[in-house]
């Protein structure tokens, strides 16, 4: 194999604040070893440092200067696989206040809800920074993410692990970023400017959607993230409800690993089943509708059993024949 050509070794321009680099390791940069049975191991090169394990040691000065991609081995004969973290390896790794969005999910939003470069993004809550960083990295540095979170001790750990991942110099954040404490419900308001895209990640979204429909530009896409089938039903119905969004759409997406091997060709065992369900919907121009669905409700969705939000055309059961009906479906 050829060696790297003297440009495939010059670094990502730090104004592309992508938080990857490129070239020889260097002393201050994150690595991830993983061992022969799969344990990952996350930590900063620092020169004249060790690392231990149940293998021994390996020595960080062995590392820097290298080109990610080799394979080392430690005192006790325990062989490393050594690459810088990418950033769906970083969020599943990286201290956590909150439960983070997994890759599978943060990719999901970031095509369906069309985060796209200069893009002005609010998110909520900020969490442990996971969605942060794939937001920022979509919107670059020309863009904007304003991330709301309610919880200090919470937007400590966003800012340390997107600090971290962006490689913010000391005193420093990623331009495009803007953390604010506090709550979306009475921050978005307060904003100043209409926005292109609102991401909540919370537990009641629903209690948002005043605000939102209010701070995003005609056009202009909510996307909500929510663990359970209520916190569904109720966000869904609720946009519904407002009227000034098209129909929403909820889905969510299952990752299943294969294993390929000679004629053993079959499903993993393993997959990431449910993480949670996502809705998106687009604002409409301001005083315009969408147009009704055609298709009528199936029978007894909205029945006596049903207690949530209620679109206008749809009116209480409240005959002895309704509640029949809303029973046997
Ligand atoms: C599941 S976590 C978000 C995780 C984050 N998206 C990530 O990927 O790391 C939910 C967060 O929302 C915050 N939160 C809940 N309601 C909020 C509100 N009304 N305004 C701002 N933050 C809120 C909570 O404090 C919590 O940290």
């Amino acid at each position: 194999m050829s060696e790297p050509r003297t440009d495939d070794r010059v670094d990502v321009p730090a104004e592309a604040w992508s938080g990857v680099h490129r070239g020889p390791l260097r002393e201050g940069e994150w690595v991830r070893l993983v061992d022969q049975k799969g344990r990952k191991h996350n930590f900063e090169l620092v020169a004249g440092k060790r690392f231990f394990s149940n293998k021994g040691h390996l020595d960080h000065d062995d590392m820097i200067g290298r080109e990610e991609g080799f394979t080392l081995t430690s005192s006790a004969a325990g062989q490393y696989l050594i690459f810088r973290p990418l950033l769906n390896e970083f969020v599943v790794s990286m201290p956590r206040g909150a439960a983070v969005v997994y890759p599978k999910d943060a990719a999901q939003i970031v095509a369906l809800a069309d985060i796209y470069p200069g893009a002005r993004v609010v998110e909520a809550g900020a969490g442990s920074g996971a969605l942060t960083c794939s937001l920022l990295r979509a919107v670059g540095p020309w863009g904007k993410v304003t991330s709301y979170e309610l919880r200090e001790e919470f937007a400590d750990v966003a800012r340390r692990n997107v600090h971290q991942f962006f490689s913010a110099p000391e005193g420093q954040t990623h331009p495009a970023w803007d953390l604010r404490l506090g709550d979306l419900k009475l921050g978005l308001p307060e904003l100043g400017h209409q926005v292109d895209r609102i991401i909540l990640d919370m537990l009641d979204p629903w209690n948002c959607v005043d605000v939102v429909a209010d701070a995003l530009v005609p056009g202009g896409i909510v996307c909500a993230y929510v663990a359970t089938t209520t916190q569904l039903s109720r966000v869904v119905e609720t946009l519904r409800v407002h009227g000034g969004f098209t129909e929403p759409q909820p889905w969510e997406s299952l990752v299943r690993d294969w294993h390929v091997e000679g004629l053993a060709v079959r499903p993993g065992h393993k997959m990431i089943g449910h993480t949670a369900f996502l809705v998106t919907a687009r604002r409409m121009a301001p005083g315009e509708k969408a147009p009704r669905k055609t298709r009528r409700p199936a029978p007894g969705a909205y029945g006596v059993d049903y207690t949530g939000p209620r679109p206008a055309d749809i009116p209480p059961v409240e005959t002895d024949a309704g509640a029949a009906e809303a029973h046997e479906a």
